[in-house]
């Protein structure tokens, strides 16, 4: 079945007095279905930020549709909106920015409850413990704050608060571009692991081909706004067809011995 599907999609922004307007996404299309994890991979600049953000009702859709379980939601109102982030969620690439400093890891994990759920303070603290521990943190972190977490520890309370209300779809935006080698394999694997378990399906967006070679099915790639080029993650690496993705794959070769531990 598919969740996600957007079909030609164009995003314009106004550039100002007598200039004309930019199209940064002009005609793409883009399909997810459930359970499935697609890789949006493509240089700065490409769009694909604004393809996420389209999808989660940040970016103004000029053109084209996006289909969510069937149902047309480029022109959702912010009720809408609200009702749809329970079956959407996003995890970007700093959480620093995106998780409230004045709130404690616990209040940050509950709030998707408090909007969602109707659920006993009791309940609900105990919701929150059993996705910090999931997501390989301690229960007495939930009254800390982010400043006290490290990057790795941040992205996995950013993973954690999309997934508290087991969310249909989660787009993630470069969520593991800020960290180390080693701390991105760990997150990537929770990832991969809380998606066996729950189901959801995944828009993973990144610069980073084999990060997005890692998690993903199947690849989009991208440039200037267009889809250059689409397959299985195994076509597109054994046989990029479009100059830019060759282009691409050769700079993010497999054999890395440094990324070895990423290798399926
Ligand atoms: N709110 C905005 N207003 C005007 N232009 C924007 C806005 N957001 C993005 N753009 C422009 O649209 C283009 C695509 O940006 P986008 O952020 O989608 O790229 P990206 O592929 O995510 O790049 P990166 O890898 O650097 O994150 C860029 O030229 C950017 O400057
Ligand atoms: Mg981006």
């Amino acid at each position: 079945m598919t969740l996600l599907e957007v079909s030609g999609l164009r995003v314009t922004y106004p550039q100002g007095f007598r200039r004309p307007d930019f199209n940064a996404v002009n005609g793409v299309d883009l399909e997810i279905g459930e359970g499935e994890t697609i890789g949006l991979v493509g240089e700065s600049g490409s769009g694909k930020s604004t393809i996420g953000n389209a999808v989660l009702g940040l970016a103004p859709v000029s053109g084209g549709s996006i289909r969510f379980d069937g149902k047309d939601i480029s022109k959702a109102k912010p009720r809408q909106r609200r009702l749809l982030s329970e079956h959407m969620q996003v995890v970007f690439q700093d959480p620093y920015g995106s998780l409230n400093p004045s709130r404690t890891i616990g209040q940050t994990l509950a709030e998707p409850l408090r909007v969602h759920r109707d659920l006993s303070p009791t309940a609900t603290r105990s919701e929150v413990s059993a996705m910090l521990e999931r997501v390989g943190l301690r229960d007495s972190d939930a009254q800390r704050y982010p400043a006290a977490f490290s990057g790795g520890q941040r992205q996995r309370i950013a993973v954690a608060r999309a997934l508290m209300v087991r969310p249909k779809l989660v787009v993630c935006d470069e969520a593991v571009s800020a960290l180390d080698l080693s701390t991105q394999a760990q997150v990537l694997n929770l990832l991969k692991d809380l998606q066996a378990e729950m189901g959801m399906s995944i828009l993973f967006i990144s610069h980073d081909l084999a990060v997005v070679r890692y998690m993903s099915s199947r690849i989009v790639v991208l440039y200037r706004g267009e889809v250059m080029e689409r397959g299985t993650t195994r076509d597109i690496y054994a046989s990029p067809t479009h100059p830019y993705t060759q282009k691409l794959v050769a700079a993010a070769p497999i054999p890395d011995p440094d990324r070895r531990t990423m290798q399926t």
